[in-house]
């Protein structure tokens, strides 16, 4: 792996593309991470990412240090340049004029990022700040007419910066330079494809479970689908999904699930029907954190009788990704987390783990999720909470809101869907506030529900801007809400970012 440490530029997540354009597979990650963190990948390079601050500025962005002794080659673009000059004592300051757009920079060395390239090149730029004097070790390797240190590099220890943002099309032989980084200096093989990582995974599961029996909780999202389609090619009807349909999960939902799985993919699926179940624990509480808890322990219960009625098992088969075994700070695979499953499996359950994508990230997993032919629709779904629709809905849950919930996202969905928005909108789905209102249709008063409509754009969930979607989206939005949805009449649109906001309401 690759990776990009992401200082706030825009062109970050573009970065990451460009590696895995040429075989690399790369991911983002905060500028944060430690070079703790770092060791535990199969790490090959880092880029440190474009940002909008100052290196000099107080509180500007930093780097763990000890990254700097890990030995493993390093490429500064733009900010993540001048983070390099500023961390080894050059000098950085704010230019006279801010540099914007194209601009030709004068190749003067034989850096093996442009090896076999034309002297003079095009580039795009986008930076106030410049290094005026390359740290000791280091060499000029391109300038410009008003930037004197335009790319810079110190081939001993492996250290590469660019002032330009080699990663957009304008910059002509940016995807070459690239590439000789990542090649050449990194020594990356070049290898990663998703289809590789499939058989890989498919050999190694084969390998860890012989022919021992494996359980695993099919939710439906895209990590535990493409966990369970995994172990499946790897060792068949030795493999028991287990689906509990709670009744808090959207329209239709249930039904495709098990169409794709048991139907397409013939695979072993249990559907536990436990709706009337969760929908009588639920009955009148009001309470959010009371209403999770109770979700989580009944899915807990279904799960401890059900999978005992299954028969034997010796493996549990889950979709942990790289990033939550980061995020919870353990290293182990044998403790079950929480956010997995709806409040968690219990801890002291007699199995052995199975986790097929443990060192992976989410776009990983998509693409080894298409490779196995999963749909789109479940490869690219929206995150869904374990607690599912019972925390879209403020105050209690009764299957009377849920039905009225349930058509109103479906709505939501769709429209977005068919707007093209769908992979620009991280998150998009309806709520039902507790809030009647009156209204007129057909000359008649109504007294009905309140839709409020969220849709948020995030990269991780952990804070998110409210989705500008057009207004002509929103209107279309209004009237089929009104009109396709019982007992609605009026329809709002959040717009809060998280924070001071959470993307759930509850
Ligand atoms: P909040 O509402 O905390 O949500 O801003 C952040 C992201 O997490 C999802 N979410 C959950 N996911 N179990 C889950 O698996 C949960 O209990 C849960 N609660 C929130 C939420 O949909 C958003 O993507």
């Amino acid at each position: 792996i690759v990776v990009v440490l992401d200082f706030g530029g825009q062109y970050n997540q573009l970065i990451t593309r460009r590696i895995r354009e040429l075989n690399v597979y790369s991911e983002l990650m905060p500028y944060q991470t430690t070079a703790e963190e770092l060791k535990q990948l199969n790490l090959k390079g880092i880029v440190f990412s474009g940002g909008p601050n100052s290196v000099y500025a107080d509180g500007a962005p930093k780097v763990d240090p000890a990254i700097f002794e890990l030995g493993v080659p390093i490429l500064g673009i733009c900010y993540g340049m001048q983070l390099l000059a500023h961390h080894f004592d050059a000098k950085v300051e704010r230019a006279d004029v801010r540099e914007y757009g194209k601009s030709v920079i004068e190749v003067q060395s034989d850096n093996v990022m442009f090896a076999a390239q034309p002297a003079s090149q095009q580039v795009w730029m986008s930076h106030s700040d410049k290094v005026v004097s390359v740290p000791s070790g280091f060499r000029v390797d391109a300038t410009t007419a008003t930037c004197p240190v335009a790319a810079m590099s110190d081939a001993a220890r492996k250290l590469y910066a660019v002032q330009y943002h080699l990663e957009v099309n304008h910059s002509e032989f940016g995807q070459e330079q690239l590439k000789h980084f990542l090649y050449e200096v990194c020594a990356a093989s070049g290898s990663w494809t998703s289809a590789s990582f499939v058989d890989e995974a498919i050999a190694k599961i084969k390998a860890e479970v012989g022919d021992k029996k494996v359980l695993c909780a099919l939710s439906g999202g895209v990590d535990s689908s493409v966990a369970a389609v995994l172990v499946h090619r790897a060792i068949g009807d030795n493999l028991t999904c287990m689906f509990v349909d709670h009744g808090l999960l959207r329209k239709n939902e249930a039904e495709q699930v098990m169409e794709m799985f048991a139907g397409e993919f013939k695979m072993n699926v249990v559907k536990i029907d436990a709706r009337d179940r969760f929908l009588g624990r639920l009955a009148g509480v009001s309470d959010p954190e009371r209403k999770r808890k109770i979700i989580g322990e009944e899915f807990i219960r279904v799960f401890e009788e059900e999978s005992k009625a299954l028969g034997q098992f010796d493996f549990l088969a889950q979709g942990t990704l790289y990033t939550d075994i980061i995020e919870s700070g353990t290293a182990t695979a044998a403790t079950i987390k929480s956010h997995h499953n709806v409040g968690g499996l219990p801890e002291d359950m007699q199995f052995e783990l199975v986790e097929p994508l443990n060192a992976l990230f989410k776009d990983e997993v998509r693409a080894a999720g298409t490779e196995l032919g999963i749909k789109d629709e479940i490869v690219w779904r929206q995150p869904f909470p374990g607690p599912g629709l019972a925390i879209r809905i403020i105050g209690d849950v009764t299957a009377d809101k849920l039905e009225i919930l349930q058509d109103a996202d479906f709505v939501v969905r769709d429209e977005i869907r068919r707007s093209g928005l769908d992979r620009e909108i991280w998150q998009y789905f309806a709520v039902l506030p507790d809030v009647r209102s009156v209204g007129v249709m057909g000359d008649e008063r109504t007294y009905a529900y309140t839709i409020a409509i969220r849709g948020v754009t995030s990269s991780d969930g952990m804070t998110a801007d409210w989705a500008r979607i057009p207004y002509d989206v929103l209107e279309r939005l209004s009237v089929r809400l009104v009109n396709e949805v019982r007992d609605v009449n009026r329809v709002v649109y959040d717009i809060t970012s998280k924070p001071p906001a959470t993307i759930e309401w509850e």
